[in-house]
């Protein structure tokens, strides 16, 4: 189903930008929705460790939505934006676009809310050193 929410345009800073391939397709033959979501936790951990300026680790992913497919030769990109700095954590949204291989059209195709949580040298938990 459709999102009529769904921005026209990506909203916030471009972090990954990529190739949808065949190794990483489901059984209908489109991208697997777990290739997605690694594409855009990695999209939104640049981020993150760009604000924190120290190691994070993913603590919660939460309102994924999976608004349109992604195809084969796709060029997937992933934006993030900034919601909240907490004392540890950092919430961030994440939305991937698709390019369409045939026709070039951009497409919203997903979108999630991204919490990382910095932490020291053990994985304890530490106060984020906002840049
Ligand atoms: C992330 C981790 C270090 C947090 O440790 P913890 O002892 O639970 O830490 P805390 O309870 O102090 O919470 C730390 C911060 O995370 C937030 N947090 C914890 N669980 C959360 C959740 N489910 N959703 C959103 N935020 C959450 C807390 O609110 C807190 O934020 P704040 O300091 O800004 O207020 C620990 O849970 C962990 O190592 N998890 C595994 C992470 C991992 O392996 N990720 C990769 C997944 S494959």
């Amino acid at each position: 189903m459709s999102d009529s929410s769904a921005p026209s345009q990506p909203q916030g800073e471009l972090v990954i930008r990529t190739i949808a391939m065949p190794a990483d397709t489901n059984s209908n033959g489109d991208m697997f929705g777990g290739w997605m979501v690694s594409q855009m936790d990695l999209g939104g951990a640049i981020y993150a460790r760009n604000v924190s300026r120290s190691r994070i680790t993913t603590v919660a992913i939460d309102a994924m939505t999976f608004i349109h497919p992604v195809y084969v030769g796709d060029i997937v990109s992933c934006h993030a934006a900034l919601l909240k700095v907490g004392r540890t954590s950092i919430r961030i949204e994440v939305e991937a676009w698709a390019q369409r291989a045939k026709g070039g059209e951009h497409v919203h195709v997903t979108k999630g809310t991204f919490t990382y949580v910095a932490i020291d040298d053990a994985g304890r938990p530490q106060p984020v050193h906002r840049t």
